[in-house]
């Protein structure tokens, strides 16, 4: 399919050269064209520019046979990238959020039994066709409101059968679904009840069983720990990185959200794509991510959810960091996937400008998959995952007018999207 978008009142986020990632003072750039054309072959983005150059004839004749839209009074935008989430899951738990509500605090809803644990109750009973069937919403759900990448994690599973089968389902959603998917291992989401007293043996469950099936059935592009208090040890974390390493799994970690965990430094010494959460960044943490590959990134509505302390976004962009915001979706600790809310929070509760908020759920979560050589801008060659708004003002109106979806129009992999 070859697409038009003509009219265009201002083409966001557009790039001349692909950068694989923006850092420190320039995410306040924000490159843009108003009055703009884009044009899309065969699912790839192959021109954009101003309108007055298209209409010079040599353009004109070479945009015969394509699909026109005309976007007057709206606004073009790459897809959004969301580089963390959970959206694989067998019931919403809403209960634990009125224990929440009443005063209990995460790792005591943990500690109960609840949490991860309550998923992975759940996560034994149900099928895997019923799980690609709820998650096949889910993804629905998040195109619509704009989001066309996604990483999804096992991790309420915890049993080597029930880690296998969310893997199977990640792999199905991946040819099922039009969004970008990309799959990680996350075995050491909790600890087991029946491992609490030797956590140890759990830990040894997944390096010798569960990473090599894993594996063997390439059902994962990388690994994850969540490295915190009352989870898992800079120890554990080393282990399991290590081993994971040896299949060639690059980790992805949660890291910080509950304390100085040291999950930031052991994310950096494996060379993590990326170290997620970050509440308890302080200036060891940052000086461990500058001139690493690592990309930090913020989960703000998991912050917002539990009302907990925020991640100090302006200071580690202003180190030189550079920063990325997704929005980690899951039933317990963040039930929403819309990313056009993580840009408002970014402003809102990290301070973040919204030049520095687009690039942080775009470009930098794109780079947080590995992703941002084909995704993340507007830029020639790359995969055609852009959105049309609905009639806005001006860009900076995505932030600001929080909690309404101002998307109109998804197209992914070049092809224009069913929104019912
Ligand atoms: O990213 N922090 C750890 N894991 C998830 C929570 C998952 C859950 O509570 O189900 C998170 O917030
Ligand atoms: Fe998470």
């Amino acid at each position: 399919m070859n697409i038009l978008i003509k009219n265009i009142k201002e083409l966001v986020q557009v790039e001349r050269e692909a950068r694989i990632k923006v850092s420190g003072h320039e995410m306040a750039n924000l490159e843009t064209i108003k009055d703009a054309y884009l044009l899309i072959s065969d699912g790839i983005i192959v021109g954009f520019g101003k309108m007055e150059e298209l209409q010079n004839t040599a353009k004109a004749n070479e945009i015969v046979g394509f699909e026109v839209i005309d976007a007057t009074g709206k606004m073009v935008f790459p897809s959004f990238c969301d580089s963390h989430t959970h959206l694989v899951y067998p019931a919403s738990r809403e209960i634990e959020y009125i224990d929440k509500i009443k005063g209990l605090s995460y790792e005591e809803i943990a500690k109960r039994g609840g949490g991860i644990l309550n998923s992975a109750m759940k996560m034994q009973e149900i099928s895997e066709d019923e799980l690609v069937e709820s998650a096949l919403q889910r993804l629905n759900e998040i195109m619509k409101m704009g989001t066309g990448a996604v990483e999804i994690k096992s991790g309420y599973g915890l049993t080597t059968d029930s880690e296998l089968k969310m893997l199977r389902v990640i792999k199905r959603l991946k040819s099922l679904s039009p969004l970008t998917i990309k799959a990680t291992f996350l075995g050491a989401h909790a600890i087991p009840a029946q491992y609490k007293s030797d956590p140890t043996e759990y830990v040894d469950l997944i390096i010798n069983e569960m990473i090599p099936q894993v594996a063997s059935e390439d059902l994962a592009d990388y690994i994850d720990v969540f490295c915190d208090r009352g989870f898992f040890t800079v120890d554990d974390t080393d282990r399991i990185l290590n081993a994971g390493m040896k299949y060639g799994l690059r980790p992805k970690i949660h890291a910080n959200e509950l304390d100085y965990s040291g999950g930031v430094q052991v994310g950096v010494k494996y060379n993590a794509l990326s170290v997620d959460h970050l509440e308890y960044t302080g200036d060891a943490e940052i000086q461990a991510l500058l001139g690493s590959d690592t990309m930090p990134t913020i989960l703000p509505g998991a912050a917002f959810f539990l009302n907990m302390v925020y991640a100090p976004a302006r200071k580690m962009i202003d180190a030189g960091l550079p920063v990325a915001m997704a929005s980690d979706f899951n039933p317990g600790s963040s039930p929403s996937g819309n990313m056009q809310l993580i840009l408002s929070m970014a402003s809102i509760l990290y301070k973040l400008t919204p030049e520095e908020g687009i690039n942080a759920t775009t470009i930098n979560t794109a780079y947080a998959m590995d992703l941002s050589e084909e995704l993340g801008s507007i830029c020639v060659g790359k995969k055609a995952n852009v959105f049309i708004t609905c009639p806005i003002p001006s860009y900076q109106f995505m932030p600001y007018y929080y909690g309404s979806n101002k998307v109109e129009t998804v197209i992914l992999n070049g092809e224009i999207q069913s929104l019912s």
